[in-house]
């Protein structure tokens, strides 16, 4: 079982002087900016709205050694996840719409821990993983940090980013962000419900970085945009284009919504007849989709035919652009390619020139990562409930999916098993976990075929649902159940199977354990049950008086006169259990405020 090992594309850099620029736009649509580890809510410097930390399953906050190093607040503090307290396992579920949405985090260590050693962890999205991170990190990310991004559907009302701990190394998260894109941005008829596109390069060529959260330019999807420079063959001369205050027509409208600022810059070459090449690091096991942007922004070109080249991928003659011809000047005009079987990295785009020099505004080369297999929903919203009454502890990671991603392990004592659908839980084993509370009604999926929550201090009855599944090992011996055990689950052990109920001694009705006081009625005391209890009270009380009324006029030895014990000490036994059970419930939710103390480092 080894993770996909995904090469981040980082920007390490610190957010420098912003170019001016015009006012920012009201988001798409739904929009998040979580400053990980920040207590409170403020407003950046941008104008943009930033939560106090929440969402979040478990963890500790922290500070980065060095926040003077740090321009945004955002970026100093963080929040981490030591797997012994919290689980391998840990998330932000973020409550969203069904939709698709752009995904950015930023990831810093900077000696938080003072332990000088960056985690190794990785992260998924809805399941999927997406993201790889090996100590040591590069030394720039570790001191000054990364920022990625990606697009993902999200379809089930929350979105899960999950963390999991590799060794005994704690995931860290500083800030996330999250903005609702159009549903069909991005060629969504190929990526829009079986893809996660990660960010590779997303790239404006002849400018510095722009985009929301780092200058007051504007993007519908929030994407922040980074100069080129770095990812041209530096060989060749280039010189930067501009539109010299012209408006650019066309750019930002549905689906994409690309920024108008990306087409008033470009990049052509110096010489004519040299090409002009970008490389892009790649993960070869993966496809990418490619988009490239072009605007003729030379008012001297104006008819088709002026300028004209060849994009190749990889060496692979894939079109020829004249923007005139297909739109005019200053005008925006997008083109998109899906390269797949790659065999090296990085990926070269090559623009080749046929008439006149090549020019290009941006590139985006997303990498598309198909969607892993998740737990049926069902089955998901099931364990959710087992786990909420069951109070399973935080250091078992009960987050996120229970199955997904498959590259990891399942949940805590939870085995999965892969159908056409999707994820079924096939066997879940608690014992011995210390655990609490009452089996659920409607425990015992189709799926489930074993299933040992032996040694714990289980109360309350068995559900009925557990004998309508397929089970084939029921070990739930050595708890605190109570009560009429359910024929068809006792029928587990005629057929051939496994049942162990020794060890509780509550439970009654089936054979080798003693039978049932005549009122219980499945679940909880019947009607009659509570009748027969509420007269035998009364007659005991009668009982009582009586017995008191004759030893006070007869004497103490003259009758050997009892109540009828057995039924007094069931009635009085099921009365101390449901208090014991309202105790045990108080001091489960004390226990459970005591939270993680906060460790914040000192430098
Ligand atoms: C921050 O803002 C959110 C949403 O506007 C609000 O619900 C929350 O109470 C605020 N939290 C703090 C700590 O001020
Ligand atoms: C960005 O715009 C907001 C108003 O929209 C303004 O308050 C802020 O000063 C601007 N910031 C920069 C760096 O230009
Ligand atoms: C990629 O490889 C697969 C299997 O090797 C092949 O079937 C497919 O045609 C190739 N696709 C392209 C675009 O070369
Ligand atoms: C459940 O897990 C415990 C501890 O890991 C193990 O001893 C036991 O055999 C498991 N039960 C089953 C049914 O596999």
């Amino acid at each position: 079982m080894f993770p996909l090992l995904l090469q981040l594309l980082l920007f390490p850099f610190i957010a420098s002087a912003a170019s001016p620029a015009s006012p920012s736009r009201s988001s798409y649509g739904l929009s998040y900016s979580i400053d990980c580890g920040g207590i409170s809510n403020f407003t950046s410097d941008l104008n943009r709205q930033w939560l106090s930390d929440r969402y979040f399953t478990g963890g500790a906050i922290g500070t980065v050694a060095e926040p003077q190093h740090f321009t945004q607040p955002q970026e100093r503090t963080l929040r981490f996840f030591p797997p012994n307290s919290f689980g391998k396992k840990s998330c932000y579920s973020i409550p969203v719409p069904p939709g698709r949405y752009y995904l950015r985090t930023f990831t810093v260590y900077d000696n938080y821990d003072s332990k000088m050693r960056n985690p190794s962890f990785d992260v998924s999205i809805e399941g999927t993983l997406v993201y790889s991170w090996r100590s040591p990190w590069p030394e720039p990310v570790a001191r000054s940090g990364a920022y990625a991004d990606l697009f993902f559907p999200a379809a089930d009302g929350s979105a899960d980013l999950c963390f999991y701990s590799i060794a005994t190394d704690p995931p860290v998260v500083a800030s996330i962000e999250i903005f609702q894109i159009d549903s069909l941005a991005y060629d969504a008829a190929i990526a829009g419900s079986d893809f996660v596109l990660v960010n590779y390069g997303r790239l404006s060529c002849g400018s510095a970085l722009f985009g929301p959260g780092f200058t007051n330019h504007s993007d519908l999807f929030g994407r922040v945009w980074q100069s080129d420079a770095d990812f041209r063959d530096p060989k060749v001369k280039v010189k930067a284009l501009s539109s010299g205050g012209r408006k650019v027509l066309g750019g930002a409208h549905a689906p994409n919504y690309f920024p108008p600022q990306l087409y008033l810059t470009a990049v052509t070459v110096e010489q004519p007849g040299v090409g002009l090449e970008y490389l892009l690091q790649v993960d070869t096991r993966l496809d990418y989709m490619v988009w490239f942007h072009f605007a003729e922004i030379d008012s001297s070109i104006n008819a088709a035919g002026q300028r004209v080249f060849d994009i190749l991928i990889n060496g692979k003659n894939v079109a020829s652009i004249d923007i005139f011809k297909a739109v005019g000047g200053f005008a925006a005009f997008d083109w998109h390619y899906i390269a797949k079987n790659l065999t090296t990295s990085p990926l070269s785009l090559k623009l080749v020139p046929v008439v006149g020099k090549p020019v290009i505004c941006g590139l985006e080369n997303y990498a598309m990562v198909p969607l892993d297999l998740a737990s049926l929903p069902g089955q998901a919203s099931a364990m959710r409930a087992l786990k909420e009454s069951l109070r399973i502890p935080d250091r078992m990671g009960w987050n996120g999916d229970p199955c997904a991603p498959t590259t990891w392990d399942a949940w805590e004592g939870v085995t999965c098993h892969r159908t056409e659908e999707g994820l079924v839980i096939t066997q879940l084993n608690l014992s011995s976990n210390s655990l609490k509370g009452e089996l659920p009604s409607g425990l015992g999926q189709k799926s489930l075929t074993k299933l040992d929550l032996s040694g714990n201090q289980f109360t309350g009855s068995i559900p009925e649902s557990l004998g309508s599944s397929d089970l084939q090992l029921v070990l739930l011996n050595d708890n605190e159940l109570e009560g009429q055990v359910p024929e068809k689950l006792y029928s587990v052990g005629v057929h051939g199977g496994v049942i162990d109920l020794s060890g509780n001694n509550g439970l009654c009705g089936v054979p080798s354990l003693p039978a049932c006081p005549f009122f219980w009625d499945k679940r909880k005391l019947s009607t009659r049950g509570k009748i027969a209890i509420g007269l035998s009270c009364g007659v005991v009380i009668s009982i009582l008086l009586l017995v008191y009324v004759v030893c006070i006029k007869r004497g103490r030895n003259d009758y050997d006169f009892g109540p009828p014990q057995d039924l007094l000490s069931s009635a009085i036994a099921s009365k101390r259990n449901k208090y014991q059970r309202q105790k045990m419930l108080l001091e489960m939710e004390s226990q459970h405020s005591d939270g993680y103390v906060a460790r914040v480092n000192p430098h």
